[in-house]
């Protein structure tokens, strides 16, 4: 018996590391994907991620060309938000950025005003507050997605004041449907996996900017002792400093606990510019 799939298609705004990801497994999944972004060199940055992404899957075997061929032309790119009208869902990956991402969801009220939910994948802001901006609150939750997006099952699936259940369940459907793990929790502050691991990454900042151990030695202390995959240093440049600091001012700010306040050390490598893998250097550098 064939399953007719809930959701068809799907829209994804902002195709930067985050939105091409997302994209990416959505089509992996079958279904399709309208991808929105600003300019077409933004699109065309976003497609030729995919495109590395899916090389690489080729040539480990795990998917074979024919296959990355369909995933590719399931996703259709456009610079015009008037393109997501027939999205059954919308999932907006734009900057995090409180103004940006408001302006992203009035416009979606107008453009999809029949998506049967619309979720934003900020990984700090509230998500409560976003859903405030628009004229139909019920229908916004959260997806937060951790990166890199075709690799990590784990979807947060965020409850904000105004959600609905409807909108939570189909959030949660479509995650399972392409393949994620997703887990419901209630809008707060960082969520449960950023209130967890991002104080983690600043106490590690705090004991390398103390001199307490190298960051090699923190990095291998966390790998050999607690199992991590990688350490925290390391997790940090994957994350993106910035993205680090502007989590901890959110946690900070919100939750009123100096337990949040930014390591020093960390403003400082952000004014710096070195942001992490992506900029080449971090707390290591990268060629
Ligand atoms: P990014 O900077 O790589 O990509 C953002 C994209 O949004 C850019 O391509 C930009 O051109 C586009 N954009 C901005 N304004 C737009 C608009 N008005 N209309 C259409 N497109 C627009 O950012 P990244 O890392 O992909 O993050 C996106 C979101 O995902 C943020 O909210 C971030 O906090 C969240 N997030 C990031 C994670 C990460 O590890 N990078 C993990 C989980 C969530």
């Amino acid at each position: 018996m064939t399953v007719t799939p809930p959701i068809s298609q799907v829209a994804v705004i902002g195709c930067g590391a985050m939105g091409s990801g997302i994209a990416q497994v959505i089509a992996t999944a079958g279904l399709r994907v309208t991808l929105v972004d600003r300019t077409r060199a933004d699109l065309e940055r976003g497609r030729t991620n995919i495109e590395k992404s899916l090389d690489r899957l080729v040539a480990k075997g795990t998917i074979d060309s024919s296959a990355a061929t369909g995933i590719i032309e399931r996703i259709h790119c456009s610079v015009s938000m008037d393109s997501i009208g027939d999205a059954g869902a919308v999932i907006e990956a734009v900057f995090e950025e409180p103004a940006v991402k408001r302006e992203v969801i009035t416009v979606i009220d107008t453009v999809a005003p029949s998506a049967s939910f619309v979720a934003t994948n900020t990984s700090s802001l509230s998500v409560t507050a976003i859903a405030a901006a628009s004229s139909q609150p019920s229908r916004v939750v959260g997806m937060h997605f951790f990166n890199p997006v075709p690799i990590l099952p784990l979807v947060e699936i965020v409850r904000a004041l105004q959600s609905s259940d409807e909108a939570v369940e189909m959030a949660r459907l479509l995650a399972e449907q392409i393949g994620k793990h997703p887990v419901v929790v209630n809008d707060a502050p960082g969520f449960v996996a950023n209130r967890l691991l991002i104080p983690m990454i600043n106490e590690a900042i705090c004991l390398l900017e103390q001199g307490i151990a190298a960051k090699e030695d923190i990095d291998t202390i966390m790998k050999l002792g607690a199992s991590h995959p990688m350490g925290p240093l390391a997790l940090a440049d994957l994350i993106g400093l910035d993205i680090c600091l502007a989590i901890l001012e959110v946690l900070h700010r919100d939750l009123e606990e100096d337990k949040y306040r930014p390591a020093p050390l960390l403003r400082r490598m952000v004014d710096a510019g070195h942001l992490g893998r992506k900029e080449g250097q971090g707390f290591y550098v990268y060629r």
